[in-house]
């Protein structure tokens, strides 16, 4: 594979890299949170005595000592702020110890006593509860209508009317979220395993009342993240807090128990969608109706309707969101939220719709190819759905599918398609490229590197821009003190900080080519996009991608095992062909785990959800994903950036749960329609 290894890689696999936790500030301690019992009610009292009778623990805070803070935008962060329990693990008291053991002892005993009230957990669709919402996430209006959908039914002579269902899903990053964090003269530094270091700031120097600039934060290194770092957690600001009450440095590291009630999840989805078409296939009315649920602390709308405003030709559609509020943890961004979970159901009804009308299914989809994007009739920057159906049926050997699959001894074995799109999503950025008197350079923009390889890529684009080879460029990225950027979210990392970088990198190249020479102190150029970005774009701009899966189902157990996943993908210009395998394939992967394997399940008594490990939540491992490939077709869109890139790092996981989906469907003739599909859904 062409293209270069990760910059920081020796660092990662010795071990010198160092991520939130393994920072070592001299005298510090260590604090452990206390999670709520109940899903929703008051905290009556707090008996911290036998807690603080250890002489090795330095203070236990509870909603009525802890510091105050300032309102928090994100109700999530208010913590120890109030006595009412709105979830189920939302924390009512903090430990801090000399160590971390005493802490977590501490934390153990105290005695915490509730008014616990009736719960609401269950999601049903006939919950009195259900509103429309304004705004599904991502600021999509919630529906959106065009063309007369029932007319078009009425008139429809294929008719697809399905009911899909996805769980809750929760991202367990290979590193917990930790935090270490101290103050010194009114300052504080927080080291913090986050997707942003800029929104970490932005929102300690709120809650604490401080100026921007009096808070660092750090994210060197980060051992993951998919969604649930990309918003600052209550870990950070419980580490602040006591740092600040102790006077000491404290280090907070969450146990993988406690993640799945405080970091965020993936919504459970109940999503009808009605395809109207012609007999010979073509869509004339598209309706994907989702309903979904958020915390009673925030509103999240899981955006599932949103990709069916992009993918195919219409002439009428009517795409919903409904939500309810409930005693439940806060929902949050889990790698391509709304897409992963809409492409599971738009993507199996095509499938669906291609059984009712006698089509191959890659056939149905290249008759609905759109001229322009069908919810606002703009011009696509680039569109290569096509190609990519093309490559990937080509590559995988789709010709030689029959119209069911075969059997082997007690194996059925079948394969499916389905199509993937992400948006593209570009946000302001800031860099600095300066050139050392010793002929190197260093880029400097806050980016984060949460395992993607941006650090490395950053440095690929200086380093074109610059005619140099890259081992002469370095980038300092992970603190809120360098030029800012934004989070490494939404697929946008790369093409926002990366556009920085790019005319940062351009002007000082041109400055060395007009002759001016490198001082001591080296010679610096940089450069915001902020109005490059804000001019805003006629175009609409997606990434597209075709995924392949070849499934067998044991006829006798149900079990259903992936032999083989292809996808092909139109991203725009590859910038570091070797990373961008890798985010690929890692989308690839996480979207054969929601397919087969994943899922969390809510607990109507206790109220929270109950897998909290990695021997109960189930991931996909290497034998369950025994032949991935990642493809991409040439596409350079400069539409969206000088790079010509779009974003690669969750497209991966979109549509990967259909095609296996289909797969299963090929081979043994029946149609699940709710994730993960297990054998008890095939039995
Ligand atoms: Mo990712 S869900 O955009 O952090």
């Amino acid at each position: 594979m062409s293209g270069h290894a990760r910059l920081e890689g020796r660092e990662k696999v010795t071990g010198a890299a160092r991520y939130a936790d393994d920072r070592r500030p001299d005298g510090c301690v260590y604090a452990c949170p206390v999670p709520a019992t109940v899903a929703r009610g008051t905290v009556t009292a707090i008996d911290t005595s036998a807690a603080l009778a250890d002489p090795r623990v330095l203070a236990v805070l509870t909603h009525l000592d802890a510091p105050r803070l300032a309102q928090a935008e994100d109700p999530t962060l208010a913590v120890l702020q109030s006595a009412r329990v709105a979830y189920r693990g939302q924390y009512v008291a903090l430990a801090v110890a000399e160590s971390a053991e005493a802490a977590q002892q501490a934390a153990a005993q105290v005695g915490v006593e509730y008014a616990a009230e009736p719960h609401d957990v269950v999601l049903v669709a006939d919950h009195p509860g259900v509103y429309a919402p304004a705004e599904a996430n991502g600021g999509h209006p919630a529906d959106r209508v065009r063309g007369d959908f029932e007319a078009a039914w009425a008139a429809a002579e294929a008719r697809i009317d399905a009911t899909y269902r996805t769980p809750p899903l929760h991202n367990h990053p290979m590193e917990p979220h930790a935090a270490t964090a101290w103050w010194a003269g009114g300052r504080l530094t927080v080291h913090d395993s986050s997707q942003g270091t800029g929104e970490v700031q932005r929102a300690l120097a709120a809650l604490f009342g401080l100026e921007r600039a009096q808070v660092l934060a750090v994210s060197e290194h980060v051992g993951g993240g998919f969604g649930c770092k990309g918003t600052p957690r209550p870990h950070v600001v419980l580490a602040a807090m006591a740092a600040r009450v102790v006077g000491r440095p404290v280090r907070l590291a969450l146990p993988r128990a406690q993640l799945a009630a405080v970091v965020g999840h993936r919504a459970p989805t109940v999503q009808r969608v009605r395809l109207a078409a012609r007999a010979d296939g073509r869509i004339e009315g598209l309706a994907q109706e989702i309903l979904t649920r958020c915390s009673t602390l925030k509103e999240f709308v899981e955006q599932a309707a949103v990709p069916a405003r992009v993918m195919y030709r219409s002439p009428a559609s009517l795409t919903t969101h409904r939500v309810v509020r409930q005693d439940v943890p806060a929902p949050s961004w889990m790698r391509a939220p709304g897409e992963a979970t809409g492409m599971f159901a738009l993507e199996s009804a095509m499938d669906e719709l291609a059984l009712a009308c006698g089509l191959d299914p890659v056939e149905l989809r290249l008759r609905n190819e759109p001229d322009t994007e069908p919810d606002s009739d703009r011009p696509f920057s680039s569109r290569h759905l096509t190609q990519c159906l093309r490559e990937g049926a080509r590559r995988f050997g789709w010709e030689r599918r029959g119209p069911a699959g075969r059997a082997e001894g007690r194996l059925l074995v079948g394969t499916g398609v389905a199509a993937s799109t992400y948006p593209v999503l570009i946000g302001p950025a800031a860099a600095e490229v300066r050139a050392e008197p010793d002929g190197t350079f260093v880029v400097r923009v806050n980016a984060t590197d949460i395992g993607t390889g941006a650090r490395t890529v950053l440095a690929v684009i200086a380093a074109e821009v610059l005619a140099v080879p890259l081992d002469r460029v370095r980038a300092e990225i992970g603190r809120s003190d360098l030029p800012r950027g934004g989070v490494a979210g939404g697929s946008s990392g790369t093409s926002s900080w990366g556009w920085a970088v790019h005319a940062a990198a351009s002007g000082l190249a041109r400055r060395l080519a007009e002759g001016v020479p490198v001082p001591p102190a080296g010679l610096s150029a940089s450069a915001d996009t902020r109005e490059l970005v804000g001019r805003g774009t006629e175009f609409a701009r997606h990434a597209f991608g075709a995924q392949f899966a070849q499934v067998q189902v044991d006829r006798d157990t149900g079990e259903v095992r992936l032999r083989r996943l292809l996808g092909v993908f139109a991203a725009g210009r590859i910038l570091n062909p070797r990373t961008a395998r890798s985010q690929l394939l890692g989308g690839m992967v996480m979207g054969a785990s929601m397919a087969l394997l994943e899922e969390s399940t809510m607990d109507p008594e206790f109220g929270d959800h109950a897998e909290r490990d990695l021997a109960s939540y189930h991931v996909a491992v290497n034998a369950d994903v025994p032949d991935v490939q990642a493809h991409w077709i040439e596409e350079e869109d400069l539409h969206v950036s000088p790079m010509g890139s779009k974003g690669i790092g969750e497209i991966g996981i979109v549509g990967t749960a259909a095609a296996v989906a289909n797969a299963v469907h090929h081979a043994t003739g029946v149609r699940v329609r709710e994730l993960p599909i297990g054998a008890r859904t095939l039995l």
